[in-house]
């Protein structure tokens, strides 16, 4: 996108908005529960947050459901999660395509359970072509990895004689990132109380806004969002310009 566009396509409202979810382990732990009990409860806010970004009109919400390093966890933890997922997918994928959800999972889908990945491809296939919100979930995501694997893609291109090394810039790169077919990120929230970007969408944050709260993720509601998109609206997005030159290109514009 260029600089001229990145600055028009800046609306009031979010179009993008990605959120850590983070707290739920302590929010189980403040009630004397395991910590499993957290991420269950996490469910309410994610159908909470799904249902606040349709009414809003917001093209994209991306969650951080399960990063890289999460497989580090105890294995009781990782099974539940993974449960978790299978159920969830099972059990909200009709109601996500009756609202005209889109659902998508980013991520490295190779090591889930071939269960898992089959319940991925059929909920993905059933809500390809839907226009409303698209949901993506960023499982066994890492930035880190998201970055490598469109350097691969980049240099299987060149091998193949596609493009040459003096093609790859910005631009063309961005087109092997995830999530690359969506519009840019603009909002990221994250939960839990931790000033981390944690090996999140490090590309696609390059410009995002960001918002920290102490509200743990399964206390998360429409409130607390709301309070997260008034605080977006409320900064001035400059992309490294002055503010005069951002106005002159918007009244230029209008
Ligand atoms: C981080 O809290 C949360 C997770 C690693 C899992 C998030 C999963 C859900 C909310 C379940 C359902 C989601 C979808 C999209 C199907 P934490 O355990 O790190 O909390 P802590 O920092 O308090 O330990």
């Amino acid at each position: 996108m260029s600089f001229e566009e990145q600055v028009l396509a800046q609306q009031s409202l979010p179009k993008h908005v990605a959120i850590i979810m983070d707290g739920n382990g302590r929010w189980a732990q403040q009630q004397g529960k395991p910590r499993v009990w957290g991420h269950k409860n996490g469910v309410e806010s994610v159908r909470e947050s799904v249902r606040f970004c349709h009414k809003l009109g917001i093209q994209s919400l991306t969650l951080f459901a399960f990063s890289s390093e999460n497989w580090r966890r105890p294995e009781e933890e990782v099974s539940t999660l993974m449960e978790l997922f299978i159920f969830v997918l099972s059990n909200e994928v009709k109601k996500l395509h009756k609202n005209n959800v889109k659902l998508k999972v980013v991520g490295d889908k190779t090591q889930f359970s071939s269960k898992l990945q089959q319940k991925i491809k059929d909920a993905e296939a059933l809500t390809a072509t839907n226009t409303g919100l698209t949901l993506n979930i960023a499982a066994n995501y890492g930035g880190q990895w998201d970055i490598v694997q469109a350097a691969q893609q980049a240099a299987q291109q060149v091998a193949d004689g596609v493009m040459s090394v003096q093609d790859i810039n910005e631009s063309s790169f961005s087109q092997f990132m995830n999530l690359s077919d969506q519009p840019q990120l603009d909002l990221l929230i994250r939960t839990g109380g931790d000033y981390r970007i944690s090996n999140f969408l490090l590309w696609q944050a390059a410009y995002a806004e960001l918002y920290f709260t102490e509200v743990l993720w399964p206390d998360f509601n429409e409130d607390v969002f709301s309070e997260a998109v008034a605080t977006f609206v409320s900064r001035e997005r400059r992309f490294g310009c002055t503010g005069g030159q951002i106005k002159a290109l918007m009244q230029q514009e209008s």
